[in-house]
């Protein structure tokens, strides 16, 4: 039996979870719903400093870690861009690193570069969660995405997710089909070819006894899907423009789409969207991707109250 005591603890991957620790987290987030929802109020991590170190774009991650560390009535300090930064005096990342730890009780750390949050957890002695290492991975993404899906359909393992669009640089999809495969789901990839999920993430699945499918068009995966997880095509981590606009747009959820699909369907969606899902699909009863942003907050929450020894 695994500890759940994770005081201290970094979290850089989901492989250092086994499932029995992620249900621990599950089990927390959902005590913490009323307090994330400022329903109820809470001092577990009063006086103590998160510091959030974003070197990428962020909403969700960081303003819900944010929300968390607030609603636990503990504080933040950190920086949501570099530029604003002595990063962009030239300070190296250990460096950075050795400083706000320094200042604070956790560092949560977006980064270009994957195995980035890995190497800070080597120059801070406070606890370092990844928030998105390059195309590499987003394990707390992983955990509310987990938490959203048994909360919609009771149960995880069973249920058919079908995993639509960049899942070569996606990283929220490199984290999440392990732990699904964990948790006994089925799999399939659909994705255009040069954009499918990599080797080494399928390898993973497969040494847990899975055969996820693997295709590149939407039309029939769909109508059997219980779960429709839609990722947008990561612009950004295009080594060459032209590669990108070959495949933008590839794949696009609209009503038309969902006419033949299972009643009890859940779409989601880490977010940001750039055109994926049309608007028009926000109304319908499939959509969840909104209650899965919120989601982060109570999720983040039980971590944060983990790592820094206010739960067990
Ligand atoms: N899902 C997610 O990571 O969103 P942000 O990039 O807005 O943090």
């Amino acid at each position: 039996m695994m500890s759940t005591d994770f005081k201290g603890m970094d979290v850089v991957s989901i492989r250092d979870f086994s499932r029995e620790q992620i249900e621990h987290v599950l089990r927390l987030a959902e005590k913490m719903v009323p307090i994330a929802k400022g329903e109820e109020r809470s001092v577990m991590l009063e006086g103590r400093i998160l510091g959030t170190v974003f070197y990428e774009p962020s909403t969700r991650t960081r303003l819900s870690f944010e929300s968390a560390m607030s609603r636990l009535g503990g504080k933040c300090l950190g920086f949501g861009e570099p530029k604003v930064s002595s990063v962009a005096k030239g300070e190296t990342l250990a460096d950075t690193i050795r400083m706000i730890d320094s200042y604070c009780d956790a560092i949560v750390l977006r980064h270009t570069q994957e195995g980035a949050a890995r190497l800070a957890g080597h120059f801070a002695r406070k606890p370092v969660i990844n928030a998105g290492d390059g195309a590499g991975q987003h394990p707390t993404q992983t955990m509310l995405d987990l938490f959203t899906i048994r909360k919609e359909k009771k149960k995880i393992e069973g249920n058919h997710v079908v995993i639509v669009g960049d899942l070569k640089y996606g990283r929220t999809v490199h984290s999440l089909s392990e732990a699904l495969a964990m948790f006994g789901a089925e799999l399939t990839f659909v994705a255009p070819p040069n954009l499918q999920i990599p080797k080494e993430h399928l390898k993973a699945i497969e040494a847990m006894g899975h055969k996820p499918k693997i295709s590149s068009t939407l039309g029939e995966a769909i109508k059997d899907a219980d779960v429709l997880y839609v990722t947008r095509i990561q612009k950004e981590r295009f080594p060459d423009l032209a590669e990108y606009q070959k495949v933008a747009g590839t794949y696009r959820i609209d009503m038309p789409m969902l006419k033949d699909v299972k009643p009890d369907l859940i779409i989601m969606h880490p977010l940001p969207r750039v055109g994926e899902i049309a608007p028009e699909v926000d109304a319908t009863p499939y959509a969840k991707y909104f209650e899965q942003a919120f989601n982060g907050v109570p999720v983040r929450m039980a971590l944060l109250g983990l790592v820094l020894g206010g739960l067990k």
